[in-house]
């Protein structure tokens, strides 16, 4: 578990962090969302120690890293994996050495020893036989597994990912949120993740911290977004007219009004018996256009 206790950040006299407090859950995908700008990067940044916060605290199960000595943050930050933005994959290294390069500069384990663990995490990323090939060779998709098989070789307990999805299809997007979701779930880990993708707030978004020009603006889960009431968080998230419709009927379905499963071949045939969902005395007592004189 990782607290952010009040913490402020300001670059000269802009203050891009304002007081934000917020609590990253261990062994679930924690969401960072809001526009660009809204201090995504800059509260993920103060949390490894990469900014320093000007207020507030920040602590990793219980022990705060804003009061730690260089060596101890220095010693957390082994259990730290990241996955940067685009990747940031070595062009000049092979699949095998770039996912072996925190091995090399944080163990003093034998060739073969490394050489194990780097296939067992290609493999965990289903990325066998690729040890070889270098970056430029690979999918975009794959380069971001690479990535995530780099972040996760230390067998980190907290992974901190900035945008995962930049420049990724929808549903290559997809396959890497919930490969990043599951091997969350299996090793325990807590998981930040900075996204302004949609869909990776409804698929992963376990524990979302909505950020809104430098301030926490809402905190819930993905079955509570689509109940809330937040209106700078729905023009958001629900930013198009098509997705504030698909919130509704998500919304009628949780509700148990509509079934969202239904054959849609067989609803149209017969859109009015399907109204309501196979209930005629409602349908009877309902309304219809002569009763609206
Ligand atoms: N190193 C920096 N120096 C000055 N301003 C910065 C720095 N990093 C980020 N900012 C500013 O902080 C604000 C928030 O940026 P950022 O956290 O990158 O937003 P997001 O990740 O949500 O898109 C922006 O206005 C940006 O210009
Ligand atoms: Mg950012």
């Amino acid at each position: 578990m990782i607290e952010i206790k009040n913490v402020s950040k300001s670059f000269g006299d802009k203050q891009i962090l304002k007081g934000v407090s917020a609590v990253m859950e261990t062994g679930k995908t924690n969401l960072i969302i809001g526009t660009s700008g809204s201090g995504k990067t800059v509260l993920q940044k103060c949390m490894v120690g990469l900014f320093e916060v000007d207020k507030g605290e920040i602590l990793y199960d219980g022990k705060s890293f804003t009061a730690m000595h260089e060596e101890e943050r220095k010693e957390l930050r082994q259990q730290i994996g990241m996955l940067f933005q685009g990747s940031a994959l070595f062009d000049s290294m092979t699949v095998e050495r770039n996912v072996k390069f925190p091995l090399d500069m944080f163990t003093t384990w034998d060739h073969k020893k490394k050489i194990d663990r780097v296939n067992e995490v290609l493999e965990r990323v289903n990325l066998k036989d690729t040890n070889k090939k270098f970056p430029a060779e690979v999918s975009g998709g794959m380069k971001k597994r690479v990535g995530i098989a780099r972040a996760i070789v230390l067998n980190p307990k907290y992974l901190f990912c900035d945008e995962p999805n930049s420049g990724l299809d929808p549903q290559t997007s997809m396959v890497i949120d919930l490969l990043i979701k599951e091997i969350t779930q299996e090793y325990n880990m807590t998981t930040v993740i900075n996204t302004h993708d949609m869909n990776s707030v409804m698929e992963i978004g376990e524990n979302i911290l909505y950020m809104y020009q430098g301030e926490k603006e809402w905190v819930g889960n993905n079955k509570e977004i689509i109940f809330s009431k937040n209106q700078k968080l729905n023009e958001f998230i629900f930013a198009s007219e098509f997705l504030r419709d698909a919130k509704d009927m998500r919304m009628l379905e949780e509700k148990g009004i509509i079934d969202n499963d239904r054959n849609m071949d067989e609803v149209m045939k017969d859109p009015e018996a399907h109204l309501l969902m196979g209930d005629n005395d409602k349908r009877e007592s309902h309304p219809g256009p002569a009763d609206d004189k």
